[in-house]
């Protein structure tokens, strides 16, 4: 088992089985969790509840403080709420999915979550899984182990239409077509886009059941637990 405050980043593009994975893993060692994607919902989800424009940057950045996010780091029952409300639901919608890409662009919003992030992380008595996109290169640029979850975009496409439900399930290119934008733009932006970490372990779950991945990952965390 991991030792006391083991520090886990797990990134990679949206379909990967990123977040099954990493709730899997710290559920099985004991470890803290935290959602990072949740939280960039969330203040996306936040503006657009308050009639900010999420495609002018300047009206984001202003507002980026305001609203209060609190993550819950249980892996079993992960919670967040938004000033207070539980946002868990309405984070999933089409809506927000669609607009989290140019919101979390946006510099204050990256630099105030980072900071929560670190926060989080650095108080996880029980050590953490932090997923995301960028954890390994610049929230977490010290953590015991990173690893990088790849997969095909079919095989992306496939997972992500099994989550949906009804008409959204049914049309797997364009589920394909908006995942592999959301990538683009969330590898193609200026402040700390989608990358692998240069000390990061790659892992390739196309082929690979859950389980598998999971399995993978917990032998990852185990030896650099004895490392650390
Ligand atoms: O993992 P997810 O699909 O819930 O993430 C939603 C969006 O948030 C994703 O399109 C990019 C952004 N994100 C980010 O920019 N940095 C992170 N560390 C996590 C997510």
């Amino acid at each position: 088992t991991a030792p006391a405050a083991v520090i886990v980043a797990i990134d990679g593009p949206s379909g990967t089985g990123k977040s099954s994975t990493s709730k899997a893993v710290a559920a099985q060692l004991g470890l803290q969790y935290l959602d990072t994607g949740a939280q960039y919902r969330a203040i996306t989800w936040w503006m657009l509840n308050n009639g900010i424009d999420v495609h002018d940057a300047e009206a984001v950045a202003a507002a980026a403080d305001k609203p209060a996010i609190i993550s819950g780091t249980d892996p079993r029952t992960p919670t967040i709420t938004v000033d207070g409300a539980d946002a868990s639901g309405p984070i999933r919608t089409q809506q927000v999915t669609s607009a989290v890409s140019a919101v979390s662009a946006v510099p204050e919003v990256r630099a105030r979550l980072t900071e929560l992030q670190r926060t989080i992380a650095r108080s996880a008595e029980r050590g953490v899984v932090v997923e995301g996109r960028d954890i390994g290169t610049t929230v977490l640029p010290d953590a015991d182990l990173k690893v990088f979850l790849t997969a095909s975009a079919e095989a992306r496409a496939a997972r992500r239409s099994g989550e949906l439900t009804g008409k959204e399930a049914t049309d797997l290119a364009a589920t394909r077509e908006a995942l592999v934008k959301r990538d683009a733009a969330d590898s193609g932006r200026k402040t700390s886009p989608l990358a692998k970490a240069a000390d990061a372990d790659e892992v390739d779950t196309t082929e690979l059941t859950l389980e598998q991945v999971v399995e993978c990952v917990v032998t990852l965390v185990e030896k650099a637990a004895r490392r650390a």
